[in-house]
C-alpha cells in the first residue's frame, strides 16, 4: 500500500471537517453536548481529568459517562433548584426509578435495614423487596401517618428512613420534618421521593431531608416526552451516591438533558395552572353523588390538610378520588350493593370503570403523569398496602393537565353519565 497521502479520499477528511462551532455567535440556550469520547490536548491532562471525575469533582469529564456541558448544567440548576438554601450536589439518572434504585444502592449495603413508607410508588417498594431483599438488606414498611413515632421502628442497623409525600394514589402527607429528625438523630439517612410537588411547592432541604429524589420525567420535564431522573443530596452524602452512579455506569444523554433544562423554564408558569385547574375539578369532584372521598391534600377535607398547609406552598395536578360503592351496583346510588363481592358485581364494577374512563376526549389513560395532558387511571393498589390495606371503593387518580377547566369538567361529566349507564 502506497505510503502517499490521498487526498481525494473522503474517509480521512471526514473525521476532521465541522468539529467545532462558532463561539461567536451567542443563543438563548445551551448547544447539546453529544458525546462518548472526550478529547485531551496532553496525556497530563487525561490521566488529571479522569482521576478528577473518578473522584467526583463537579464539571470534571474524561468519558462520556462522567457528562457533558449540557449535562453539567443540569445538574447545576438542579442543586441550585431543588437544594434552594442549602449546599447540594445532583446527579442524573435515565428515568426517575433509577434515581431510586441508584440512591439505594449507594446508602445500603448487606446487614442493614430500612423503613419505608407503606405508601410509597409501587416499583420502589418493588425493588426493596425484590433487589435490596436479594442483596441482603431488609426493609420494614410503616404506617405513613407515623411522624416521630418511627423512633419505635428504628434499629441500631438501620440506615435509610425512606419517604414520599404525599403517597402515591392515595395522598397521605407525612410529617417529613419530625421523620427527619428521628433519622439524623439516629446516624440514618432520610431520602425522599418529590415527585408530585415539583421545586415550585416543595422545598424538602428545609424540612430537613437528606437526599430528595426527583422524577424529572414528570412536572420538571412537563411534556411527556421525556424519561429521566435525578438525587440532589446534601454534599456531605455526594461521594457514595457518585461512586455508585461511575461503578454501575449510570447516565443520560444530551438531547434528554436539554429537553429537562428546557422545561424548566417554564415549570413555575405550569404548575399553577394544573394547581388552580385540579383544584376546581377537585371541589367539583366533592359534589357528586358517585364519589366518597376526594384525596387531595389542598382540601380541608384531607386528613392531614393541617401538615400540607404548614409545609408545601402549592398543590399540583396529581390527586385521586374514591368512587361510592353504591354507584358500582345494579341497583344505583340510593341502594347498597347487594350482591358486592360477587364475581358478578366484580364484572359489573369493571365495565362501569372502563365506561368512566374510556373513550374521554381530554381524559386518556395513561400512567406516567405530570405533562401537558389529562389522565385518568384506577389505582389498583391492593398489594401495595400492608400497614392499612385499602378498604375503601374504587379508587380512580387523574392528572390535570393545562387544558380549560370547564373542558375538563364536561369530560368527566360525560364520563359519570356512561358510568351510571353501564350495567
Ligand atoms: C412518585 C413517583 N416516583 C417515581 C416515579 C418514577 O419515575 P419514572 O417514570 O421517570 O421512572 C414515578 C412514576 O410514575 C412516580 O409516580
Amino acid at each position: 500500500m502506497s505510503e502517499q497521502a490521498n487526498h481525494d479520499s473522503i474517509a480521512s477528511r471526514v473525521t476532521e471537517i465541522s468539529r467545532h462551532f462558532d463561539e461567536t455567535i451567542r443563543t438563548a440556550n445551551l448547544p447539546v453536548y453529544r458525546a462518548s469520547t472526550v478529547l485531551f490536548e496532553t496525556l497530563e491532562s487525561a490521566y488529571a481529568t479522569g482521576a478528577a471525575a473518578t473522584a467526583g469533582e463537579l464539571h470534571a469529564s474524561s468519558y462520556g459517562t462522567a457528562g457533558t456541558p449540557t449535562t453539567f448544567a443540569l445538574m447545576d440548576a438542579l442543586a441550585e433548584i431543588e437544594g434552594r438554601g442549602h449546599d447540594c450536589r445532583a446527579a442524573l439518572m435515565p428515568s426517575g426509578l433509577s434515581a431510586i434504585s441508584v440512591a439505594l444502592m449507594a446508602y445500603l449495603k448487606t446487614g442493614d435495614h430500612m423503613l419505608m413508607s407503606d405508601s410509597v410508588y409501587g416499583p420502589a417498594r418493588t425493588f426493596a423487596q425484590g433487589i435490596l431483599t436479594r442483596m441482603g438488606i431488609e426493609t420494614t414498611f410503616y404506617d405513613p401517618a407515623i411522624g416521630a413515632g418511627i423512633a419505635e421502628l428504628m434499629r441500631p442497623n438501620t440506615r435509610v428512613v425512606y419517604l414520599e409525600s404525599p403517597g402515591s394514589y392515595t395522598f397521605e402527607i407525612q410529617d417529613v420534618p419530625a421523620i427527619c429528625a428521628v433519622a439524623r438523630q439516629r446516624g440514618a439517612i432520610s431520602i425522599i421521593d418529590n415527585a408530585w410537588a415539583s421545586p415550585v411547592f416543595a422545598r424538602p432541604f428545609d424540612w430537613g431531608v437528606d437526599v430528595s429524589l426527583l422524577p424529572l420525567t414528570k412536572y420538571w420535564s412537563g411534556h411527556a416526552d421525556v424519561l429521566m431522573g435525578a438525587a440532589v443530596v446534601r454534599k456531605e452524602h455526594w461521594a457514595p451516591l457518585w461512586t455508585t452512579v461511575r461503578q454501575t455506569g449510570t447516565c443520560v444523554g444530551g438531547d434528554d438533558a436539554f429537553l429537562i433544562l428546557r422545561g424548566l423554564r417554564t415549570v413555575d408558569v405550569r404548575m399553577r395552572r394544573h394547581e388552580s385547574t385540579a383544584l376546581a375539578l377537585a371541589r367539583w369532584l366533592e359534589q357528586r353523588p358517585e364519589v366518597g372521598r376526594v384525596l387531595h391534600p389542598a382540601l380541608d377535607s384531607h386528613p392531614n390538610h393541617a401538615i400540607w398547609r404548614r409545609d408545601f406552598s402549592g398543590s399540583s395536578g396529581l390527586f385521586s378520588f374514591e368512587l361510592q360503592p353504591a354507584a358500582m351496583s345494579a341497583a344505583g346510588l340510593g341502594e347498597a350493593a347487594s350482591t358486592a363481592g360477587s364475581p358478578e358485581q366484580e364484572a359489573r364494577t369493571a365495565r362501569k370503570l372502563a365506561a368512566l374512563c374510556e373513550r374521554r376526549r381530554f381524559f386518556r389513560i395513561g400512567y406516567s403523569w405530570g405533562g401537558y395532558e389529562s389522565l385518568i387511571v384506577p389505582g389498583r393498589i391492593g398489594s401495595l398496602r400492608t400497614t392499612h390495606p385499602w378498604t375503601g371503593g374504587p379508587l380512580i387518580r387523574v392528572h390535570v393537565g393545562l387544558e380549560e377547566p370547564g373542558d375538563l369538567i364536561a369530560d368527566l361529566n360525560a364520563g359519570f353519565a356512561a358510568m351510571n349507564a353501564a350495567m
